[in-house]
C-alpha cells in the first residue's frame, strides 16, 4: 500500500512539472500569463481576486508583495494575504498564502516590517523577525449588528516570510467605531519607538508602541483636511528629503474612497512635520497622487536600504466603483507599476513627484525612434516595430510655435484598433487641462461608472514630456518627469496598434519621440 502511495505521489509530482513546463510554451506559443488582459509587465495574481498591495517589505534582497487575495472567486470575500517575492520589483515569484482568516476575522490590508532589535521579542536564533500587523475584519461581528468587529492583529515569520505565526488575540482592540483599519507601521528612531498611522472613518490616527504588541494613542489627524468625499483607508506616513535640498520632510498618504478627482476611489497626500507624536502640515489644498481612476490603496515599501535610499511604490490598479466587474474571468485586478515618489518644491509648493523605477529598463527591447516633425491635424506614427500593448513610449512636444507658446489648442495621441475604439491623452492649452478619455476605449458596458474622461488642471511649460507605459490592459502616463500622473486600465475588444498625433487649431513639434517593445515578465 505503502509502495503504491509513494508511487502515486512520485507520479504526481512528475505530472506537475512537466505542465508548468508545458503551461509556459506550447508549441513555441506562450500560454502562462496570456489569456486576453493579462498584463505582461505588471504584477497579477495567478487566479482568483486581488485587491490592495499588502505588507510590502525588504529583507535580505528580497522585495516582498503580500496582497489582499480572495482565491476561490474573482470577486472580493473572506480577505487572504496572497504573497510574491522578487529580486528586482518586476519579476515576481508566487508563494503560498502567507496568512488566512481565522476566528478573529478576514485578514484586511496592512504592513510589515523588519524587527532588526527584536523589540517584539518573537525573533529566534539571533534573527529580526518579519512582523506583519494587519486589520482582522470580524465578519460575524458585522452580521450581529456590531460596530466594533475590526481590531488589529500581528503575525510572525522567522524563516524570510516563508511561513508565518499569529500572535494569537488582537493586540489593539476596538474603540467602539466601524471603520478602524490598515495599520502602515514604521519606526521613529528619535524616540526609539513604532508608529502605527490607521484609518479611522474619516482621519487618521497615529498610535505608538516599544514592542509592536502594546499600543497607545498619540494622535489624531485630518477630520477638517484634505477631501472627504468617502471613507478615509490605507495610511502611510514617511520622511522625504525635498529634491535637492538637505531639508526635509513627512509625507502623508491617504487613500480615499470614493470621493476621488475624477470618480471612485484615489490616493491624497498632505505634506507636512511629524514630532514622534503628531503630524501637522500647512497644506490648505487637496493633493492627489494620481489623477487616473486606478491607482488605489497604494503605499511605500518598509525597510528599503538606506544606500538605495529611494521611497518606492506601489498601487492597486483598480477602482472599487467596477473593480469586481472588469472583463477578466480567471483572475481580477493587477498592481501598477512600481514607482519611486520624490518630494519637490515647485514655486514654494511641495508636490510628490512619481517616476517608474529604473528597474523597468531591464525589459526594453532595442530603442526605436521616430521622426521630429510638426503636427498639424491628425498624424499617423510610424509604429510598424511597435507591439503597441507591451510598450513603453516617451515623447517630447513644444509647445512654441513661431516665438509663441501653445500654438495648438488641444494636443496629444491616441493609441487606437481597427475597431474604432480609442484610448486618447490630450491636453488643452485654453483650460489648462491634462486628460486622459476612454469613453470610447473598448470594452465598457460592464459598468456605467467605467467609460469617462479624467481630467487635472496642469500648466504647462514650454516643452511638454509624455512618457507612457501600455500593458494589455492599461495605460500609465507620466507627465513631464512624473510632476503629473494618469493611471487608467482599459479593455480594447482588439489591442491597440496605431499611434496617431493630433493637433486642433493650430500646430504643435514633436521633438522627440522614442519607443521600447517590453519583454514579458511571466
Ligand atoms: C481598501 C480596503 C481596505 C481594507 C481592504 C479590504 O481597498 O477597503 O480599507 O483593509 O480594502 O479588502
Amino acid at each position: 500500500m505503502k509502495t503504491l502511495l509513494s508511487l502515486f505521489l512520485a507520479l504526481l509530482a512528475f505530472e506537475c512539472t512537466t505542465q508548468k513546463k508545458n503551461q509556459e510554451v506550447n508549441n513555441g506559443t506562450k500560454i502562462y500569463y496570456a489569456e486576453q488582459y493579462r498584463p505582461q509587465f505588471h504584477f497579477s495574481p495567478e487566479s482568483g481576486w486581488m485587491n490592495d498591495p499588502n505588507g510590502m517589505v525588504y529583507y535580505e534582497g528580497e522585495y516582498h508583495l503580500f496582497y489582499q487575495h480572495y482565491p476561490d472567486s474573482t470577486i472580493w470575500g473572506p480577505m487572504h494575504w496572497g504573497h510574491a517575492v522578487s529580486t528586482d520589483l518586476i519579476h515576481w515569484e508566487h508563494l503560498p498564502m502567507a496568512l488566512t482568516p481565522d476566528e478573529n476575522g478576514y485578514i484586511f490590508s496592512g504592513s510589515a516590517v523588519v524587527d532588526w532589535e527584536n523589540t517584539s521579542g518573537l525573533g529566534e536564533d539571533g534573527e529580526p523577525p518579519l512582523i506583519a500587523v494587519f486589520t482582522y475584519h470580524d465578519p460575524v461581528g458585522e452580521k450581529e449588528g456590531n460596530i466594533d468587529y475590526q481590531t488589529q492583529g500581528i503575525a510572525y515569520s522567522n524563516d524570510k516570510g516563508r511561513t508565518w505565526t499569529k500572535y494569537g488575540e488582537p493586540v489593539l482592540k476596538n474603540p467602539g467605531i466601524r471603520d478602524f483599519r490598515d495599520p502602515k507601521v514604521m519606526w521613529f528612531n528619535e524616540s526609539k519607538k513604532w508608529i502605527m498611522s490607521l484609518a479611522v472613518k474619516d482621519h487618521i490616527e497615529f498610535y505608538s508602541s516599544a514592542n509592536l504588541i502594546d499600543w497607545h494613542k498619540e494622535s489624531e489627524f485630518g477630520k477638517n483636511l484634505g477631501a472627504h468625499g468617502g471613507v478615509w483607508e490605507c495610511p502611510d506616513l514617511f520622511e522625504m528629503k525635498i529634491q535637492g535640498t538637505n531639508e526635509s520632510k513627512w509625507v502623508l498618504l491617504v487613500s480615499i474612497n470614493p470621493g476621488g478627482p475624477n470618480g471612485g476611489s484615489a490616493t491624497q497626500y498632505f505634506v507636512g512635520d511629524f514630532d514622534g507624536s503628531k503630524f501637522t502640515t500647512e497644506q490648505t489644498e487637496t493633493k492627489w497622487l494620481d489623477n487616473g481612476r486606478d491607482n488605489y490603496a497604494g503605499v511605500t515599501w518598509s525597510n528599503i536600504p538606506e544606500a538605495d535610499g529611494r521611497r518606492l511604490f506601489l498601487g492597486w490598479m483598480s477602482n472599487w466603483n467596477y473593480a469586481e466587474l472588469v472583463p477578466t474571468e480567471k483572475w481580477r485586478s493587477a498592481t501598477t507599476i512600481p514607482r519611486e515618489l520624490i518630494l519637490e518644491k515647485v514655486n514654494e509648493q511641495f508636490v510628490i513627484v512619481s517616476i517608474p523605477v529604473t528597474e523597468l529598463k531591464k525589459i526594453r527591447n532595442e530603442k526605436v525612434e521616430m521622426p521630429a516633425q510638426v503636427i498639424a491635424g491628425s498624424v499617423g506614427l510610424e509604429t510598424e516595430n511597435i507591439e503597441l500593448m507591451n510598450s513603453e513610449m516617451k515623447l517630447n512636444f513644444s509647445l512654441k510655435h513661431n516665438g509663441q507658446t501653445s500654438a495648438a489648442e488641444t494636443f496629444g495621441i491616441v493609441l487606437k484598433n481597427n475597431l474604432g475604439e480609442y484610448f486618447k491623452i490630450g491636453y488643452s492649452t485654453p483650460e489648462n487641462i491634462f486628460y486622459t478619455d476612454r469613453t470610447k476605449g473598448g470594452i465598457n458596458s460592464f459598468s456605467e461608472n467605467f467609460a469617462g474622461l479624467h481630467t487635472a488642471n496642469y500648466e504647462a511649460g514650454e516643452t511638454m514630456n509624455i512618457h507612457l507605459f501600455i500593458d494589455e490592459a492599461s495605460v500609465e502616463v507620466f507627465v513631464d518627469g512624473g510632476k503629473l500622473v494618469f493611471t487608467d486600465i482599459v479593455f480594447p475588444t482588439e489591442s491597440y496598434d496605431k499611434v496617431e498625433l493630433f493637433s486642433t487649431k493650430g500646430s504643435i513639434e514633436l521633438i522627440e519621440a522614442e519607443a521600447w517593445n517590453l519583454n514579458s515578465t511571466w
